[in-house]
């Protein structure tokens, strides 16, 4: 059974109570709703795992109230320093070489030497992680690999029954992970893109941000989560399609549809005016909406000319 919890002062007390037996509490946070638990206990990281469905070379990260408790569990370089000035808290987390003496499992980090950290700036997150005063191992809320939650009902299609608890509020109002940063020697290493883009970190740390491929560059630190497959609903989906095919359902973006579209089975726009903040908003509840409809192939738009398009 899984308990629903109000985002309230009770709710976020239960919620605390059940982290602290080692158990698993899904919460929103202003990117996706996060699966939390203890993430300074192996077991609890375990029961994440098995959860999920994730594989435990996968780390997680770990979720804090503010930036001094984020320091106390990372060597954060002048770049990272910078960076969580600015982007914390907010849909940003950065990768760091662990501090000794810091308090996440091992087995949250999938035994490496860095740590993930983000302090999420969702009031129901924040209240959250200043009543738990520990740190808490969330990856999104959904089966591994599958579309990431961005409404508590989307945990519950995935994980009924499987978690203790879930804090039900809103949508999440991001709607897409946070950006990854790795900082490491002076260096910055996009790990994972997100809402906030590599031009706006470059902004910030006053250097290019190199776009990390483990594959070719040992020094970047490793980014195991990037798995062929991410992110994906049951039916097929075409990314970059310009023609529609009779009876695809169309995941459309903009003000012009592709050719073909009247003889989609169903035509859902992630924003009818071009804007990319609303289409990041809508993206995996969009997917969910027609995934649920099992049409034979999500089409999915080919997204042109991003460099104009709104933010
Ligand atoms: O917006 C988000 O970041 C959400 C919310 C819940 O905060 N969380 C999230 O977690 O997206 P998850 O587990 O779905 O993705 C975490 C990613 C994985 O790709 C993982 O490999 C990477 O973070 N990661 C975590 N710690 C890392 C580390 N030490 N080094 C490299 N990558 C790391
Ligand atoms: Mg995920």
């Amino acid at each position: 059974m899984t308990l629903r919890l109000p985002p309230n002062a009770g709710g976020i007390a239960e919620a605390c109570r059940i982290l602290a037996a080692g158990g698993l509490v899904a919460f929103p946070t202003e990117t996706v709703y996060g699966l939390g638990a203890d993430a300074t206990r192996a077991e609890a990281a375990a029961r994440i795992y098995a959860a999920k469905g994730r594989p435990s070379f996968n780390p997680l990260i770990a979720h804090l109230a503010d930036r001094e408790a984020a320091e106390r569990e990372g060597i954060f370089d002048s770049n990272a320093r910078r960076l969580a000035d600015h982007f914390w808290p907010g849909p940003l987390t950065l990768v760091v070489p662990v501090r000794s003496g810091g308090s996440v499992s091992e087995l949250s980090r999938a035994g490496l030497a860095s740590v993930g950290l983000r302090v999420p700036s969702h009031p129901v997150a924040q209240a959250l992680l200043k009543a738990f005063g520990k740190p808490v191992a969330a990856p999104s809320a959904n089966r591994s690999g599958r579309i990431s939650p961005t409404e508590a009902a989307h945990v519950l299609a995935d994980l009924d029954g499987a978690i203790d608890a879930i804090i039900e509020a809103g949508a999440s109002e991001v709607g897409l992970e946070s950006t990854i940063v790795g900082c490491a020697d002076g260096k910055a290493y996009l790990l994972r893109p997100g809402f906030i883009t590599r031009a706006a970190i470059a902004e910030v740390i006053g250097a290019p941000v190199i776009v990390a491929d483990a594959a070719h560059d040992a020094t970047a630190p490793q980014s195991p989560g990037r798995l062929m497959s991410h992110y994906a609903p049951e039916s097929p989906v075409r990314l970059n399609a310009t023609r529609i095919l009779p009876g695809e359902a169309l995941l459309a973006f903009g003000p012009d549809l592709p050719e073909g579209s009247e003889t989609a089975s169903i035509v859902h726009n992630l924003s009818p005016d071009g804007n990319l903040t609303e289409a990041a908003m809508n993206l995996y509840s969009f997917l969910r909406f027609l995934d649920k409809l099992r049409p034979s192939t999500i089409a999915m738009r080919k997204f042109q000319n991003l460099a104009s398009v709104k933010r």
